[in-house]
């Protein structure tokens, strides 16, 4: 039954193209959890605005990110999926929680201090404030659980404070969200820093959902690995990290286990094995970047799911922000 099941919601910036390690990491793992929760996901366009975007593409990349989800495999029938800015109850709430946030607060912020540090010349007040709309985000739903990064943690429990705050002056108005920190899928690496996290950043060792599969192909070829000779697949994290991240990344996307793995390769070099790894990649990537493909060229389909959504984010919404103006003392409509 729909309403008894506990409800969880997150929002994700349409500010980058999803890559391997996103998917593998993270999105692989939502579909099944409408099976176990009412399921919202919304694009925060409203937060990506914080940092200067380029309108044109802000749009592309929110619609895009919206077919690429449904194409991993969140079913819009199963997860309310909605666009940020269609629900205009966010910066209504946003505003209010505002007014229950305090500046000292804001301040702390690692991710403001982080941004702000970044984006020198445009240390905006959205920018400031971005954990009061996040906060309206989350309690206008009523969610049991809200997955975010490590990352995110800070705002959600600062949104704990919100309501403690809240709740303390004017009854039970908002339910206590708990931060839900996703059991990590597989950590991908970059292909060519596989020290550190595959990333936009370093396109040439990100391998993006979207990308034409002779180039994912090229990509793993051009994989850092070691200069191990004798039974060089073997996973050695520590010494071999390269070659690791490879098996991490076979594995999670075979099935295999790392012994599986190293029996199919013994003997062999990475001239084999690299391009094998490409080759799974590219089959599992290609029926999702088919169906983003086609899922984005049906503009009247996408209207469709984010219109529903929006309408059925909207009801909830609505109601509870009637019941905050109602607590604060704002005259009925
Ligand atoms: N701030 C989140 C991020 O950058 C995105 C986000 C906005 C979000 N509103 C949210 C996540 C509400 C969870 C709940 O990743």
């Amino acid at each position: 039954m729909e309403d008894q099941k506990r409800r969880m919601l997150s929002g994700v910036q349409p500010s980058g193209d999803l890559h391997l390690g996103n998917y593998l990491g993270a999105i692989k793992n939502w579909a099944d959890r409408a099976e176990e929760f009412d399921c919202y996901y919304f694009m925060a366009d409203m937060h990506t605005i914080t940092v200067r975007q380029t309108p044109a593409d802000l749009r592309r990349r929110t619609l895009e990110q919206l077919a690429q989800y449904i194409a991993c495999g969140l079913d819009p029938e199963k997860n309310t999926l909605f666009i940020q800015s269609h629900v205009h109850q966010h910066a209504e709430l946003g505003w209010v929680l505002g007014c229950y946030t305090m500046f000292g607060e804001l301040s702390r912020m690692t991710q403001f201090k982080d941004k702000s540090a970044k984006h020198k010349e445009n240390i905006n007040g959205g920018l400031f404030t971005y954990p009061s709309l996040m906060a309206a985000d989350i309690l206008l739903y009523q969610p049991d659980l809200v997955p975010v990064g490590e990352d995110q943690k800070q705002h959600v429990e600062l949104t704990r404070n919100i309501v403690q705050r809240f709740n303390g002056i004017y009854g039970d108005v908002f339910k206590m969200p708990e931060p839900f920190i996703p059991k990590a899928g597989a950590r991908i690496m970059g292909l060519t820093t596989p020290e550190s996290k595959m990333s936009k950043s370093v396109p040439e060792g990100c391998v993006f959902l979207m990308e034409k599969p002779e180039d994912i192909a090229r990509k793993f070829k051009r994989a850092v690995t070691d200069s191990d000779t004798e039974n060089p697949v073997r996973y050695d994290p520590a010494h071999k990290p390269g070659v690791a991240n490879l098996m991490n990344i076979y594995a999670a996307v075979t099935g295999k286990t790392f012994d599986e793995i190293e029996a199919e390769f013994a003997g062999q070099g990475y001239g084999k094995f690299k391009p094998a790894v490409g080759d799974a990649v590219v089959e599992t990537l290609r029926p999702i970047r088919e169906e983003a493909a086609r899922i984005l060229a049906d503009k009247a389909y996408l209207e469709s799911v984010y219109k529903a959504g929006a309408e059925k984010a909207g009801y909830a919404a609505e109601k509870t922000l009637r019941k905050v103006y109602k607590k604060i003392g704002f005259v009925a409509r």
